[in-house]
């Protein structure tokens, strides 16, 4: 069984872990997190305010949890370079601290040999390969080290972007994304900041730089820029420069929505394009389709990257309406797993 770790248990590194018991599908050998206490993580681990109780079992013995019935090391260090990873045989440590310079000091463990393949839950220039899961993950090789599995917006976007720009060319178009808050939203006005304790060191400038984004986030839709569309171009060069991007931060604790108006140079109409979506999504294991009058709450744990909404497909005037809808906790955490799987493979 393949060995991993978790850096960061926050949402999605606490998510990533609960999938992962849930489906007992990799051993979780070690867990590190700057909060101080090993009975604080297991209680957020168990009692999770969105997805409800941990269906299996967590406790804690001394510096260890354990999850249905497996000990898992647990530390609370701020670097990666404190963490005993020579004593945990570790095969991919996957990081969800959301702090960059974990790419960087991950290169020594790797080539210290202490663990053999990273992932870190963010956009990055300085990995080896950032990869959509079902997107480009044909593009891992075996000497990469470091990888990036994108964020979650892009996981979402890319794969009908993908096939309507193959099928029918993107010419442009406009996304916009309505993003549930993060943990790093205030919830009384204050200073905007970023995921890590330092605010000035990590929080990038298009949060920093947009008071809006620290004023009360509960009962506020918070409009802001996205790196939704440039994290997906990364991926997919060939729509580069094409679609404006916008987003809104909304007061829900999970669940996104992607609401895409796309022109193509080929013409398309409905009924060309709903068959063509239905074909096309049969084969691709990250993406569903809906035709019921559902709303974001009935979206809480899919595991799907994207779930297209075909009662609001429009095609009108060579312009076609998408909208889709992802968890963009539960179904993101779910292709980190995935990815853990690939990385691994070549
Ligand atoms: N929440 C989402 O919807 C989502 C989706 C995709 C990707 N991401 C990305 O995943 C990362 C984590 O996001 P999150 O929503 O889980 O945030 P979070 O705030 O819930 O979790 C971050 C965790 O990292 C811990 N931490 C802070 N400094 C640390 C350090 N020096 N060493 C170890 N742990 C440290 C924090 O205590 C916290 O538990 C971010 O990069 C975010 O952009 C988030």
């Amino acid at each position: 069984m393949l060995r991993i770790a978790v850096n960061g248990f926050g949402r999605i590194g606490r998510i990533v872990s609960r999938i992962n018991a849930e489906n007992s599908r990799f051993k979780l050998i070690a867990i590190n997190d700057t909060i101080p206490s090993v009975d604080n993580m297991a209680y957020l681990f168990k009692y999770d305010s969105t997805y409800g109780k941990f269906p299996g079992t967590v406790t804690v013995d001394n510096d260890k949890m354990i999850i249905n019935g497996d000990e898992v090391s647990v530390t609370h260090k701020a670097s990666l370079n404190d963490i005993p990873w020579d004593s945990y045989d570790v095969d991919v440590l996957i990081d969800s601290s959301g702090i960059e310079q974990n790419v960087t000091d991950a290169k020594k463990l790797l080539d210290d040999g202490v663990i053999k393949k990273f992932i870190y839950t963010m956009s990055s220039e300085n990995v080896d390969c950032e990869v959509i899961v079902g997107v480009n993950d044909n593009m891992i090789e075996s000497g990469q080290r470091t990888f990036s599995a994108s964020i979650c917006d892009a996981n979402a976007l890319a794969h009908i972007l993908q096939m309507i720009d193959n099928e029918y060319k993107i010419h442009s178009g406009s996304v916009t994304t309505l993003h549930p808050w993060l943990t790093y939203q205030n919830l009384l006005d204050g200073a905007a900041k970023g995921i890590a304790p330092d605010p000035n060191k990590y929080t990038p400038p298009h949060i920093k730089e947009n008071y809006g984004m620290g004023r009360a986030s509960i009962g506020a839709m918070i409009p802001k820029k996205t790196t939704a569309v440039t994290c997906t171009e990364k991926i997919l060069t060939s729509i580069k420069g094409k679609l404006l991007s916008h987003s809104y931060r909304i007061p829900t604790s999970t669940v996104s929505i992607s609401d895409l108006v796309l022109k193509t140079e080929k013409k398309v109409t409905s009924e060309i394009l709903i068959p063509t979506i239905e074909e096309w999504a049969k084969e691709n294991p990250f993406v569903k389709l809906n035709y019921e009058p559902l709303i974001s709450l009935d979206y809480q744990g899919e595991e799907a990257s994207a779930v297209i909404d075909m009662q609001w497909l429009q095609v009108e005037n060579d312009l076609i309406k998408i909208v889709l809808w992802y968890d963009n906790e539960w179904g993101y955490s779910s292709r980190v797993l995935d990815l853990v799987e690939k990385v691994i493979e070549v």
